[in-house]
């Protein structure tokens, strides 16, 4: 049995005040859940707070992005020893945004994975296709070029330390979640792949999350297929109430 996981990826919303707010509310709505890891990635500026709110408590924070290099002269961007030393634990890695606006390659995911896991973090590889290419049914060869081109190379122990999410552009803030059946194709797609590069073991083991559109009202039947570990979730992860009801499915 995988462990799962509800994340909460909070884009570009929230003040450090709004941040301790959310955790106000949110905390007492999620004490009693044992049964999933529950993390929180807001924007830098709130990991502070973030981590003040969340010490000794079941939810754990993480960033959205870093950048490769321990240090230096990289104007505007945050290591993963910093985001460690901030009390991440999690980062996610080329999320769809940052691939779409910010130029992000399977090459840099590569090279921020290997970092995040040099530095303890516990990264989420997101990988999914757009509209364009899941009409013209690409989306197995998306996924295929975005394992190879960066998981690929990484070793079977680095392997182990990260956690992939499907998140097809398509169904990104637009309300239109995939069906469990299409996520779980999918998700079965990318095991296949993983138990084809790193074996039967490291396939069984890896949590695979399907983030777009996830709300209290879907994350039931998402969850009720057993290719899916998890939901990586956007809007819906803002409202303490309706994540709450989300980490609680
Ligand atoms: P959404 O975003 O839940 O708002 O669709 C998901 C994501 O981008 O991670």
């Amino acid at each position: 049995m995988r462990r799962p996981i509800l994340a909460g990826n909070w884009k570009m919303y929230k003040t450090p005040l709004e941040t301790t707010a959310f955790f106000e509310k949110f905390r007492p709505l999620v004490a009693d859940a044992t049964h999933a890891d529950i993390v929180i990635c807001p924007p830098f500026v709130n990991l502070p707070a973030a981590a003040d709110a969340t010490r000794g408590t079941n939810i754990e924070v993480g960033g959205q992005n870093l950048y490769w290099a321990n240090e230096g002269a990289y104007t505007g961007e945050v290591s993963a020893g910093m985001l460690r030393a901030a009390g991440c634990q999690w980062v996610i890695v080329a999320h769809s945004e940052r691939r779409e606006y910010f130029g992000e390659t399977e090459e840099t995911a590569f090279k921020k994975l290997c970092a995040a896991l040099d530095a303890g973090l516990k990264p989420i590889y997101c990988v999914g296709e757009r509209l364009h290419e899941h009409e013209s049914n690409q989306t197995h060869e998306v996924l295929g070029r975005q394992l190879r081109g960066c998981v690929g190379y990484l070793t079977p122990e680095q392997f182990r330390g990260i956690t992939v999410a499907y998140e097809p552009v398509w169904a990104i803030g637009t309300g239109k979640v995939a069906t469990p059946e299409i996520a779980s194709a999918a998700h079965s797609f990318i095991r296949d792949y993983i138990r084809r590069q790193f074996g039967a073991g490291a396939a069984e083991a890896c949590r695979i999350l399907y983030g777009g559109s996830v709300k209290a009202d879907n994350i039931g039947g998402l969850m009720a297929e057993d290719q899916i570990d998890g939901a990586l979730v956007g809007g819906a992860s803002l409202d303490p109430v309706s994540f709450a009801s989300i980490v609680n499915f």
